[in-house]
């Protein structure tokens, strides 16, 4: 996403927009030494835990977490998407978007937009003409005004109705290939086209501003496959979209909760309802992007699933993706419905009333853990609290550190009659199973002390740059960091450079540049840690020092040192023999650069 934008807009936007005119503008902040405090907009407290570097141009609640970049503020405040975000920044600091952000993803996808928008008027248009899709919808009881809001439709029942529509020219039929309405005939008749969709009830799925992106389309009474979707285009990512959020959107400004359902079907007949925050995921799991955008919205989510066997499975499954993001201030539940049933055909037999009324008897996340967990161990038996480490520690080892982590164990361990010191023992153990891009390599308790020679070196080092940036220019032999073959060390490596490069370099600047790359959210983690030093000066001379050391521990002198120890003490096979005598030759030259 960030791909787009340049690195030196970003810089530049960072630079010129200042973090404490943005938040106050919304929450009131209190100077308090060199910071800004505030109570928490993120979570409900009485004494003020959130706080505003002026310096970093970070903000962080040590209450709930919270934290980020002036950008990530508008998304996470004002529930912007990143671009959004970006050009909201860009027009109060008269800077001008840059090409890349003004047109989305590629420069022909606005046609390619325009197109979808006329294939979905195309289908509505055919409804209207087709009494039998039209007597289908009325049999589901779907009514013209849900029609109208979800603009369905019907793609006739010929090969090539929509091609003959919209694919006079050669270029035109490629446009109709590239999002995924017409495919390519083979055989016989190889080089033509013919239409994706035929006599199947049609729903546009739009992307959080309202363009039509995709498409599931839906066999008319009976038939296989059930639902057919637009397969990945340059528009449609099916693991990120979510059915019916445009829709959550334009029906209320204060989204309180979300309801995530299984189909399109339910979707359509919950909002018809009155039950207008239902949303759906594309016929495939919940994933973290989809979460992230969930939260974006609102701080409660409550996952519905079928009561039966495979409902259930999906729920653990959305359980699972949900760990990594749960925290203090957010609600996550999980209902269960009668089987048999689904949202669609329970709103429709006992009103949306009753329906709500389900929602509120929700299990929350912690709960429903911990009654999953229980379940499955037999704890008067000895096993029973080895089997129960080993099912929770996993799950215990997604979950971010914090006051929601803590409690969550809290709870297990009264359910279990357990000292809840010991239980959280067990999962610390279980950290290094959390399945982060850095590894364990940037693993550090959250209220570690760091100091060089304690901790992790590498942890020290980045979170360092992260804390005084212009440090980075104390280093001079960052290069000498690609011969470590360590996770982690190709990110000191490349933050070095990124701050060393920067004129005048900033927290909030450095993590901009990561914010699409998998180690973004344990850097902004690691942003939030107090790295313990009084001043630039002398970040610069710890930095120094921990560079130096994992050249000395790791570095290209290292192997060479164990090898020769190894050769006077216990003497070398043929390999190592050669290996060092390859190490002393290339000692020898000059170092590459
Ligand atoms: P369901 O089979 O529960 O469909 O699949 P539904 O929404 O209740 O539809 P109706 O009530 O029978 O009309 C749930 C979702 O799984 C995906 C679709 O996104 C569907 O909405 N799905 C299902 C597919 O992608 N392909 C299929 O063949 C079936
Ligand atoms: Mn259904």
């Amino acid at each position: 996403m960030t791909g787009r934008i340049p690195d030196s807009f970003l810089d530049e936007l960072v630079s010129r927009s200042d973090i404490v005119d943005i938040i106050s503008a919304r929450v009131p902040l209190k100077k308090a030494g060199r910071e800004y405090k505030a109570c928490c907009p993120f979570h409900n407290e009485k004494s003020a835990s959130f706080s505003v570097s002026p310096d970093k141009q970070f903000y962080h609640c040590f209450g709930c977490g919270a934290h980020g970049t002036v950008i990530g503020f508008l998304m996470q405040y004002e529930k912007m998407e990143f671009l959004d975000a970006v050009a909201d920044l860009a027009q109060r600091a008269g800077l001008e978007l840059p090409r890349e952000a003004q047109a989305p993803r590629d420069p022909g996808s606005a046609d390619l937009h325009e197109l979808m928008l006329r294939a979905a008027r195309f289908f509505e248009q055919n409804l209207a003409d087709s009494p039998r899709a039209q007597a289908y919808l009325r049999r589901r009881g779907i009514d013209a005004g849900t029609c109208a809001k979800f603009s369905l439709g019907y793609a006739p029942d010929a090969w090539e109705a929509l091609l003959k529509r919209f694919g006079d020219q050669e270029e035109e039929r490629r446009r109709l290939l590239q999002v995924g309405l017409v495919l390519e005939r083979s055989g016989e008749r190889a080089g033509g086209y013919y239409d994706r969709f035929r006599d199947r009830l049609m729903f546009p799925i739009r992307d959080s501003r309202g363009r039509v992106i995709g498409f599931g389309g839906r066999v008319i009474d009976q038939g296989e496959p059930k639902y057919m979707n637009s397969p990945e285009t340059p528009l449609f990512h099916k693991g990120r979209e979510l059915y019916g959020l445009y829709e959550a959107r334009q029906a209320r400004i204060d989204l309180k909760q979300l309801l995530i359902v299984e189909g399109y079907m339910d979707v359509v007949r919950l909002h018809q309802a009155g039950i207008s925050y239902a949303l759906a995921t594309l016929g495939t799991a919940t994933t973290q992007e989809h979460l992230n955008k969930i939260f974006r919205q609102t701080a409660e989510v409550v996952f519905c699933f079928d009561g039966d066997r495979a409902g259930r499975q999906a729920a653990w499954r959305a359980l699972e993706n949900a760990l990594p993001l749960a925290r203090d201030g957010r609600e996550l539940k999980f209902m269960f419905l009668p089987e048999g049933h689904d949202p669609d055909t329970l709103v429709a037999e006992e009103g949306p009333a009753a329906f709500e009324n389900r929602m509120k008897q929700a299990l929350p996340l912690s709960e429903y853990l911990v009654q999953q967990l229980i379940a499955q161990v037999d704890l008067e038996h000895i096993d029973g609290r080895a089997k129960l480490k080993a099912l929770a520690g996993p799950l215990f080892a997604r979950m971010p550190e914090g006051i929601y982590r803590e409690m969550l164990a809290d709870r297990l361990a009264s359910k279990v009659g357990m000292p809840a010191n010991k239980l959280k023992e067990f999962f610390a153990s279980g950290e290094s199973k959390r399945p982060a891009e850095l590894k364990s390599e940037l693993e550090i308790g959250r209220r570690g002390r760091m100091s060089v020679g304690r901790g992790n070196l590498l942890t020290q080092a980045i979170t360092l740059i992260l804390h005084h940036p212009a440090a980075a220019r104390a280093i001079t032999d960052a290069h000498l960091l690609t011969s470590i073959d360590k996770p982690g060390v190709a990110v000191l490596k490349e933050l070095l450079e990124q701050a060393g490069a920067a004129a005048a370099p900033n927290t909030a600047m450095l993590l901009e540049r990561w914010r699409d790359r998998p180690e973004y959210e344990r850097l902004t983690e690691l942003a939030t840690l107090d790295p313990l030093v009084s001043d630039a000066a002398a970040a610069a001379k710890e930095l120094k020092m921990a560079v130096q050391k994992l050249l000395e521990e790791y570095g290209p002198g290292h192997r060479m040192d164990e090898l020769l120890k190894k050769a006077q003490e216990l003497g070398l096979n043929y390999d190592e023999k050669a290996e060092l005598s390859s190490l002393l030759q290339a000692k020898g030259r000059p170092r590459a650069p």
